[in-house]
């Protein structure tokens, strides 16, 4: 029997564009798949977007779009990135295909046969103005609207639920028995200890939207975002269509996470799971969250690593290797560009770089440029091929547990043995001394296990940094690619007698003072410039009369208050001089309310009434923004008036 891996990453929503965070989780899987591929796994990796869902129609609305449009063109950014990065997936999985459709639907008409969604009804108090469901906590005095003081109503509405609890003493004795069900411990903790607590029934329907999978029969109903998308990992593997590739993968199936999605992930689904007949994942594994400069990233802050920026500034391998190296697996991790150019320095320029050519060069100069046999057993030599051979147990060890961080210690371990090997043997002395004492014999040994460090070196490093690898092979006058090579089939002393290639920098230094500089003309273009160096959309030209039928008038805010139901407005009470009134502006993400208050601003006066999540806006709120590729606003200044002017005051 073959042996089979199959490993996930979530599917990102296509709301946003890819990001330092999307781009770890892939990487992490996709070095998985390759080490295991290389251990003779045959694997397989999927990847994919998630495409249903409130945000995604919020989305496309904002942008003028429909929903189809907005994420047939969003979801091709996260396959750019994917090739950029050299990530080796096998499907790249769409919510919106058929095939998942079908999967879904299924599914859920499965559960629903077998008594474990039932329809029922979501309770709350409601305000029927605002259109808004208010928590017991958050009303206000005897059962009004905080918002707006009117009366609340009990409403009821429509939905299907997942008899989740059910299935909940089974999940905790499968986790009970497997510990390697949630990774890591700190996490298998949290997941437990919340399973001991009370699993609702989860309603699994929406009838307030549109953008969803149908409910098969009951159409006013689409099925609930995360109930659809957990099942693509089901949908891939030919849950529905290809029940052997099912059979094959299913059971050796592993979810990579952020630890924002572990309940969803190592309870929701799980649960879904049980009640489906299908076995839960071998392994759930839950990574940290990044921060970048100490800071958590944020649009607003403009602080978002773009990784398709790191890749050319830095090759994607040096980005790889970094994210993996930098933070122990499972814990927080917090990135700076110039701690990975530390790293490029050191690790990969240094330690890795300078081994390969110092040792190419040796047998170059020293023996013609073929690799010569092996010595006698020379006690020295005998120590660093232990090492070698130790590290292959060592990485795969680390590797059961998805601690790649401790992997490349190991490996580095080993590649620094060899700089120290160097100086040990001193090999231009033992050159030199080659004539006058017949030192050759020694000389020759200890080039050959040179370069049997740097051939296991290039197996043991090729999951991580991929591109490099396979130049490193080349120089090494290796035949093929590391990447198809086996790990469990690597023989020292097999290089004896290869003709190596022209040593070549791997890993160029990166001059810091020089970097500094260009890090810092790059920062002034952005702050000075349009962000994406694109001609904007222009608008046709207007005459006089149409720009002066736009009233636009000083005014200032007196109060900012949010609307619960929306993420992006806030309601803003403004001051015009003449009357106050109320305007709805879709600057929430950009300043807090306080920060608001007493802000003059200026504010088109003539604009008709419109309700917006329920409130009624009578103007607007002039402000500049600058649109990211998903067409949200990620940069955003009010526009005041430069000196002061009496509230009301006409803008011509
Ligand atoms: O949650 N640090 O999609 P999503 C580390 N569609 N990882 C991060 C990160 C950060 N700062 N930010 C995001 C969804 N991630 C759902 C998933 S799965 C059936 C549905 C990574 O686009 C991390 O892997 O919000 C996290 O779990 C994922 O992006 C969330 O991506
Ligand atoms: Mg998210």
């Amino acid at each position: 029997m073959n042996k089979t891996f199959y490993i996930t990453t979530p599917i990102y929503y296509v709301n946003d564009i890819p990001h330092i965070g999307h781009a770890y989780t892939t990487i992490a899987c996709d070095v998985m798949s390759r080490y295991m591929r290389m251990r003779g796994f045959d694997t397989h990796f999927l990847t994919g977007t998630d495409e249903h869902g409130q945000k995604i129609q919020a989305a496309a609305e904002a942008k003028g779009m429909t929903p189809q449009e907005l994420v047939d063109k969003i979801h091709v950014n996260f396959k750019e990135l994917w090739k950029v990065l050299n990530i080796s997936n096998d499907d790249f999985i769409r919510t919106t295909e058929p095939r998942h459709v079908r999967v879904v639907q299924a599914m859920f008409k499965k559960l629903m046969d077998q008594g474990d969604i039932y329809k029922g009804s979501y309770e709350g108090w409601y305000c029927v103005p605002c259109e808004t469901y208010v928590s017991e906590s958050g009303m206000g005095e005897n059962r009004t609207c905080p918002d707006c003081g009117r009366a609340l109503t009990m409403m009821r509405e429509e939905s299907y639920f997942f008899r989740a609890s059910k299935y909940v003493p089974q999940l905790i004795e499968h986790y009970e028995k497997n510990l390697q069900g949630v990774m890591p411990r700190i996490r298998y903790n949290e997941i437990m200890s919340f399973l001991r607590g009370e699993v609702r029934d989860q309603s699994v329907s929406r009838t307030t939207l549109k953008w969803g999978i149908p409910i098969p029969g009951d159409e006013k109903h689409v099925v609930y975002v995360w109930f659809d998308a957990l099942i693509n990992y089901a949908t891939a593997v030919g849950y529905l269509d290809d029940p052997e590739t099912f059979r094959k993968y299913w059971p050796v199936v592993r979810h990579m996470v952020g630890k924002d999605i572990i309940r969803f992930h190592c309870i929701i689904w799980p649960l879904m799971l049980l009640a489906l007949g299908i076995n839960v994942p071998v392994s759930v594994v839950a990574h940290g969250w990044w921060t970048v400069d100490g800071e958590k990233m944020s649009k607003s802050k403009g602080n978002v690593v773009d990784p398709f920026k790191m890749a050319e500034l830095y090759g994607a391998d040096a980005f790889r290797y970094f994210l993996l190296r930098e933070v122990p697996f499972g814990s927080d991790g917090d990135f700076s560009e110039a701690a990975l150019v530390g790293r490029i320095n050191s690790d990969l320029a240094n330690d890795l770089g300078n081994l390969l050519n110092r040792t190419l060069q040796m047998i170059v100069s020293y023996a013609g440029g073929a690799v010569p046999q092996g010595g006698e057993n020379d006690p020295l030599d005998a120590k660093v091929r232990a090492l070698g051979e130790a590290t292959l147990g060592l990485v795969d060890k680390a590797m059961e547990t998805f601690s790649y961080d401790e992997a490349l210690k190991h490996i580095w371990a080993f590649i620094g043995r060899g700089n120290k090997y160097i100086d040990e043997t001193l090999p231009w002395k033992l050159h030199k001394e080659g004539q006058k004492e017949g030192q050759e014999e020694r000389l020759d040994a200890v080039l050959h296990t040179l370069y049997e460090v740097l051939r296991l070196s290039a197996l043991l490093v090729a999951p991580y940094i991929p591109e490099s690898a396979e130049k490193l092979w080349k120089q090494l006058g290796l035949p093929g690619s590391p990447l198809t090579e086996r790990l469990d089939g690597f023989r020292w002393g097999g290089g004896a007698g290869t003709k190596v290639a022209k040593a070549e920098v791997l890993f160029p230094r990166i001059d810091l003072e020089q970097w500094k500089k260009e890090r810092k003309k790059e920062r002034d273009a952005r702050t000075g410039k349009l962000e994406h160096g694109t001609e904007p959309e222009h608008e046709p030209q207007i005459g006089i009369e149409g720009f002066r039928s736009v009233e636009m008038r000083v005014a200032q805010i007196l109060k900012a208050e949010e609307i619960p139901k929306s993420k992006k407005l806030y309601k803003l009470e403004v001051d015009l001089g003449y009357e106050k009134r109320t305007i709805c502006a879709g600057i929430k993400p950009f300043f807090k309310p306080e920060e608001l208050t007493g802000k003059r601003v200026v504010v088109v006066a003539n604009l008709k009434p419109a309700k917006l999540a329920g409130v009624e806006s009578n103007g607007m709120v002039l402000a500049a923004s600058m649109k990211d590729a998903a067409g949200t606003a990620e940069s955003l200044a009010l526009i005041a008036p430069a000196s002061d002017v009496p509230l009301g005051s006409r803008v011509s």
